[in-house]
């Protein structure tokens, strides 16, 4: 299959496009949690967003390396999220917007890939689909969390941290004031969300 002809080249595109687009709807949400004090939730958003360029030069890479002409430009037809509102709902339509990239978009996109002979464009693209899904998993249990009023509370003991000074703190509950720099709790560090290091 040419790639210029392929069905895989545009979704590249719209890859391309896609991700660049939720890098800067997370630096909006990093921007919005920063005004509300929430250095946590900022400081998580950077580093998603901070992912999703690094997927988007993916892209940009493989259609660059798997054309033969020089591009100079591409046209494509697609839908984008565009959801604005309180902090709590931007994260939660961020969750969606994970889930459906990495259960429907690029499965689909890795398949198109496979089908049309471009085996290494679809394993990036199930790659990449397994890095929406911790995503996904971090964002849902956020947004879940903050629903219930339980982001600060764990069932078990738990190794609070302050993400200003490093004090750390272990109990069921996370301080709302931290003991040694007497920071706010919007500086509890998030690293156990999706049971997985998100922040740094
Ligand atoms: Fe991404
Ligand atoms: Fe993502």
């Amino acid at each position: 299959m040419d790639f210029e002809q392929s069905q895989t080249k545009t979704n590249l595109a719209r890859a391309f496009a896609g991700e660049c687009q939720a890098g800067a709807r997370y630096q909006f949400i990093a921007q919005k949690a920063m005004q509300e004090g929430k250095k946590n939730i900022q400081m998580l958003f950077k580093t998603l967003a901070k992912n999703e360029m690094a997927h988007a030069k993916v892209f940009w890479d493989l259609i660059a390396k798997n054309s033969k002409e020089e591009q100079k430009n591409i046209e494509i037809k697609a839908g984008y999220p565009f959801e604005d509102g309180e902090l709590k709902e931007m994260i939660k339509s961020a969750s969606n917007n994970e889930k459906s990239e990495n259960t429907t978009i690029y499965p689909s996109f890795a398949k198109i890939a496979e089908d049309e002979g471009f085996k290494e464009i679809a394993e990036k693209f199930k790659l990449i689909a397994l890095v929406e899904n911790d995503h996904f998993m971090v964002l849902d249990e956020l947004y879940n969390k903050i629903k219930d009023h339980s982001l600060y509370q764990s069932a078990t003991q738990y190794e609070w941290k302050c993400g200003h000074c490093g004090h750390t703190q272990l109990s069921k509950k996370s301080f709302e004031i931290c003991s040694l720099c007497e920071m706010d709790n919007g500086h509890v560090e998030l690293t156990f969300l999706g049971n997985k290091k998100c922040c740094e």
